[in-house]
């Protein structure tokens, strides 16, 4: 049905609702503890690495393949595998799986973001002298099952009724109203920090690499990072990218993508450690940072409040704009394969992804002692797919463009729309060759690394 597939409204709005997708609780929530664990600038530092010369060449090969077949993954497979459909389908079949097991979790957090802004507004997050009071407030409210499920709901209601909306008026339109709030609050939080950072210890812990915390694993945190982040390795660019108009410059969005993304990690890295170190907190929290030592931070300033909701409504809002973009990959495969109507996937998907949620929700409560392998199934569902399945979707598009379409092709769909010159033909060979030898190369090792193997 290729001439009812919805287009973006322009190159800013598919630009605004990628950069909606890539930035995430992984920038705000993710990044800033995984650096605090991890030992900070020598993290980011291979973090940088690893999204320059793996994350920048998938991702854009997600979204030119995606823009090439005009089709959610499981299609675009079947439509050009030359050989082995099947394996390629299943492929595509995995993207889908990932991107429910991902939202399954995700929106979990997210619900708790938009929890705490009530909170926030009806005054709770004021009066914690230590983190540990605040992480008890914290404790109280996750493992409360009515609180936890129906701010999981309430979430997850929000993104199926944007995704019910369709691409440009439901997506796009939210992408450009929310994006620019976003950015203004982020910058605010920033200036304010830096402001607290009175010794610069915050400054120095994101930017002075010290290398002795560094290991395998860490490399292998990273690297799965910079696909989460990037929302690369499981068709929801791919998704988004078959929307895009055949003149827009792919190279061009995709760095944008990139660059903002990146941009927005650090901003929130900054805001966040110069004021947990500006209030002398402990940066290695683990997941709990934002929700433990952030509110205590907040509660022993002035105005800490109005901070406070700030912040937790920038947090909601990235995490909107991404529930958004993978709800769409799923919706959109489903669109490609079935002869629901949107209206109607839509919310049976939503009815689902409530469901999956519900063990992750119940994690931090009642579930917390069933566990695998000593994971709760919370962390079970975020290691397996950033950590797994993310790179083993990123690796399987890179051999895809890489190695299973022409060159030629790719570089035509690379190149369309813009006028050929020697500069752009370098850094297209450039490109292509990152994606074919580099990427796969180092993802694989990585993935060598965990089975013990190297
Ligand atoms: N990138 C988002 C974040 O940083 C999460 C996300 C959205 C995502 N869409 C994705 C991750 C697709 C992987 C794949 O929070």
């Amino acid at each position: 049905m290729e001439e009812t597939r919805e287009h973006w409204g322009n190159k800013l709005g598919f630009i605004l609702a990628a950069a909606g997708s890539a930035v995430g609780l992984g920038n705000i929530w993710k990044f800033p503890y995984i650096t605090g664990e991890n030992g900070g600038a020598a993290f980011i530092i291979i973090y940088l690495l690893c999204i320059l010369l793996i994350g920048l060449p998938v991702l854009i090969a997600e979204i030119l393949l995606g823009r090439y077949a005009q089709k959610g993954p499981i299609s675009t497979f079947r439509n050009y595998a030359k050989r082995h459909k099947k394996i390629w389908m299943a492929a595509g079949a995995l993207f889908f799986l990932t991107g429910f097991i991902i939202l399954g979790y995700y929106n979990v957090i997210a619900g708790w973001s938009m929890g705490y802004v009530f909170e926030s507004l009806s005054g709770h997050i004021a009066g914690f002298s230590s983190s540990g009071d605040a992480a008890l407030h914290f404790q109280k409210l996750v493992s409360n099952p009515l609180w936890i499920l129906f701010w999981h709901f309430v979430f997850v209601a929000t993104g199926g009724l944007v995704v019910y909306f369709g691409v440009k008026n439901g997506i796009e339109r939210i992408a450009r109203l929310l994006m620019p709030i976003f950015f203004l609050i982020l910058i605010f939080l920033v200036i304010w920090g830096i402001s607290l950072d009175s010794n610069g210890k915050g400054l120095a812990f994101l930017f002075k690499p010290d290398w002795s915390t560094i290991s395998f694993k860490t490399v292998l945190i990273a690297l799965g990072h910079a696909f989460f982040t990037l929302s690369v390795g499981m068709g929801v660019l791919l998704t988004y990218g078959s929307y895009l108009d055949k003149n827009d410059n792919i190279l061009f969005c995709g760095s944008m993508i990139v660059v903002l993304d990146t941009l927005i990690a650090l901003m929130a890295g900054l805001a966040i450690f110069t004021s947990v170190f500006g209030m002398g907190f402990n940066p290695a929290e683990g997941p709990g940072l934002v929700f433990n030592v952030l509110p205590a931070v907040f509660s022993m300033m002035p105005g800490g409040s109005l901070f406070s909701l700030l912040f937790f409504t920038l947090l909601s809002i990235a995490a909107l704009t991404s529930t958004i973009s993978i709800l769409e990959m799923l919706v959109s495969t489903l669109l490609d394969e079935t002869r629901f109507s949107r209206h109607h996937i839509v919310i049976v998907v939503s009815a689902l992804i409530f469901i999956l949620g519900i063990p992750a929700a119940l994690s931090f409560g009642s579930w917390s002692n069933i566990r695998l392998f000593d994971r709760t199934m919370f962390d079970i569902m975020d290691y397996l797919s950033a950590n797994i399945l993310l790179p083993l979707g990123g690796l399987l598009i890179a051999v895809f463009v890489a190695w299973v379409m022409k060159k030629s092709t790719v570089l035509n769909e690379l190149y369309r729309g813009i006028s050929e010159n020697r500069g752009l033909c370098r850094t297209g060979n450039v490109w292509f060759f990152l994606l074919k030898f580099v990427a796969p190369v180092l993802i694989v090792l990585v993935f060598l690394s965990i089975t013990g193997i190297i």
